[in-house]
């Protein structure tokens, strides 16, 4: 699966790009299949909301699960990625933000790369942030909210919430964020379940509550150029993962061994 030149001019100008029902219901029940076991483990890996105490999202999936060992060297994620990032891309972190119905908690204001940078060490804006739909998104359930082109000006300033939820994130100020939106407007990403985006880590997102009846979970990739490795080492495994080998994809249905 390659980006066309319409695809990749839309990532350049906007910051990410969306990509409908890439993967097919029978993948994405295969993959939500496996996520009832995971979420009932004990495990520091599993962050659970400040209030309520539902899972937020669950985290190094692809060191406890073979699905999803599987999944992070998925041809239609990897060969994208690479499109824009080049050939040797780690596993930077692994994950699926749960969001469940009427509990699940906002994301403030950020950008993936200020965490990254602040508490990893990474030197350069240069990993992706791939995300597939586990769960049919619309504007009720807590879609994540983008600002188009608020990765043109670089890095905005960013500072670290501990508060707010149950995971600490470097977050933007209000008034940088209201800038932003001002030129970029904002844009939800909105699909059925399946639908991937690709975005980069400097675009500024957030996502809000999900006061609906509706589960909204999504996994999340982020692939970091080898060259660009971390270079702190603060923060638990299953935040920032440490085997630094370039990933290789496997074949297209490399997943249909682990659903038949
Ligand atoms: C969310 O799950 O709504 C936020 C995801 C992200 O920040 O990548
Ligand atoms: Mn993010």
């Amino acid at each position: 699966m390659q980006l066309t030149t319409a695809q990749l001019s839309d990532f350049d100008r906007d910051g990410f790009v969306i990509l409908p029902e890439l993967f097919s219901a029978t993948e994405v029940a295969a993959i939500r299949g496996e996520l009832p076991a995971l979420f009932a483990e004990t495990t520091d890996a599993n962050i659970v909301e400040k209030a309520g105490g539902a899972v937020r999202t669950a985290m190094g999936l692809h060191r406890r699960n073979v699905l999803f060992a599987r999944l992070v060297r998925h041809p239609r994620l990897v060969a994208p990625a690479r499109q824009i990032a080049g050939p040797d891309l780690y596993v930077q972190q692994v994950k699926v933000n749960v969001k469940a119905a009427f509990d699940g908690e906002a994301w403030q204001w950020h950008y993936d790369f200020a965490t990254h940078h602040h508490d990893d060490g990474v030197p350069a804006p240069l990993a992706l942030n791939l995300h597939i739909f586990l769960d049919d998104v619309v504007p009720y359930n807590g879609p994540l909210y983008f600002i188009p082109g608020s990765h043109k000006g670089g890095a905005a300033p960013a500072w670290h919430d501990t508060a707010s939820t149950s995971y600490p994130l470097w977050v933007v100020e209000r008034e940088t964020v209201a800038d932003l939106v001002a030129r970029g407007g904002i844009t939800p990403a909105l699909g059925k379940a399946g639908t991937v985006l690709i975005f980069c880590d400097t675009l500024v997102h957030g996502s809000p509550n999900n006061m609906s009846p509706w589960d909204r979970a999504i996994f999340s990739l982020i692939l970091n150029p080898v060259g660009n490795a971390q270079t702190r080492f603060a923060r638990p495994e299953f935040k920032h993962h440490t085997d630094f080998s370039a990933v290789e994809a496997l074949a297209d249905d490399c997943l249909h061994s682990e659903i038949t």
